[in-house]
This record gives structure tokens, sequence and C-alpha cells, in this order.
């Protein structure tokens, strides 16, 4: 393990941005992605949301995913294995960049056909908690056609695309990269999540 966070820590360092294929085994995509559709044809989805506390609003023109934040005390045995993955990640990372990362936040993400984000920084105007984002991409039948790419934009403006393909880890700086979701011809599902620095507050 310690050599694939090793890999992930310098490429955030030499581009903000690394992506990964095959490292979370195909069974846990699987069974997450099972958990995920289950979930959300049983409607424990809600509209995701723009912002934070009073500033937050649910803009459709910017962003038509639903999202369902996952509970550590309740996670199933997929859910465990990539938290405790990330959670691994997550002190690589903190010993790295010689930074405190308090903890990681997940939910799963549903994109349905015609959905998509326009570009943002995950990082809130009045909040900087968030440190890394982390998305494991789902979509074990994704092909050319079905949309749905994260596109991630450089400092000049160029950009590059990603599908996102099953089983596909893209994580990146949450202050740097500006990036968006492209439309989604086909459903398009994900772990979305993010390692922060702050303690959670009930
Ligand atoms: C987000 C986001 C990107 C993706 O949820 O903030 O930008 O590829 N997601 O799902
Ligand atoms: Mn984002």
């Amino acid at each position: 393990m310690e050599h694939i966070y090793h890999k992930i820590a310098e490429e955030i360092l030499e581009n903000s941005i690394s992506v990964n294929d095959q490292i979370i085994d195909l069974e846990t995509v699987v069974a997450l992605r099972e958990e995920a559709t289950t979930d959300y044809e049983n409607g424990a989805f809600e509209k995701a949301r723009i912002g934070k506390g009073i500033g937050k609003q649910r803009i459709a023109e910017i962003r038509g995913d639903q999202v369902r934040w996952l509970d550590k005390n309740r996670a199933t045995q997929a859910q465990l294995t990539y938290w405790k993955w990330i959670d691994g990640l997550r002190n690589y990372l903190s010993e790295f960049f010689r930074i405190h990362l308090e903890r990681t936040e997940l939910h799963f993400a549903y994109y349905p056909k015609g959905a998509f984000y326009s570009r943002h920084l995950d990082q809130f105007k009045e909040h900087s908690d968030r440190i890394f984002s982390i998305i494991l991409y789902l979509n074990t039948e994704w092909k050319p056609g079905d949309g749905g790419e994260l596109r991630a934009y450089e400092k000049d403006d160029s950009f590059t695309d990603y599908p996102p393909l099953g089983g596909r880890l893209i994580i990146f700086r949450s202050d740097v990269v500006e990036h968006e979701v492209l439309e989604a011809h086909a459903p398009r599902i994900s772990v979305t999540g993010w390692i922060r620095r702050d303690k959670l507050i009930y």
C-alpha cells in the first residue's frame, strides 16, 4: 500500500492531481455500486447543494447530482474497506505534506442522465477545511458516449478530460484544481469525498 500512497503524494506535489486505475479491488467497487444503486432506488439520496450554512442553496443549473452521505458507524463491509484505504492515504499525505489531516468525509453521488456539475473549486470561499478531493468511480460499464467525464483545468485554462471508469480513483488539491463534470448521457455513480483538516462538530 505504501508505494501507491507514495506515488499519489508525489503526483499531487508535482501536478496537484493524481489519477489511478484498479487500485481498489473490483469486488469492492462492484459492491459499492450495488449499494449506491439500491439506496438510490429506495429514495435515500438527496439533491446536492452548493455552499454551506445560510449560503447553501440548490441551483439545478449548476449541479444536477444527488448524494447520500456515508456514516462510518453504519458502514457496510465494502464501505469500510474503502474508508480504511482512504484513511491510510490520509495519514500518509499528512506526514508527506506535514499538515494536520483530521478526517475523511464521503458520499455516494448519482448523476441521472442529463445531469452535470459546472466548473468550480471544492473549497468554499469562507471555509478552507477541504484539503484533498477524492473520487472513486463505480461505472463498471462505462463506454465512450456515456459522458460524465471529469474535466480538470490547469492554471492556464487548458484541461484534461477523464472518463469516470469503474475503479478509477482521482485525487486532487481542493484549493487549486478547478473542475467540472460534463453532462452524463447514462447514469453516473461515484463515491466522492474530501480529506479535511477540521474536526467534526455535532
Ligand atoms: C464534486 C465534484 C467530480 C466528479 O462533487 O464536487 O466535482 O467527477 N465531483 O464526480
Ligand atoms: Mn467538485
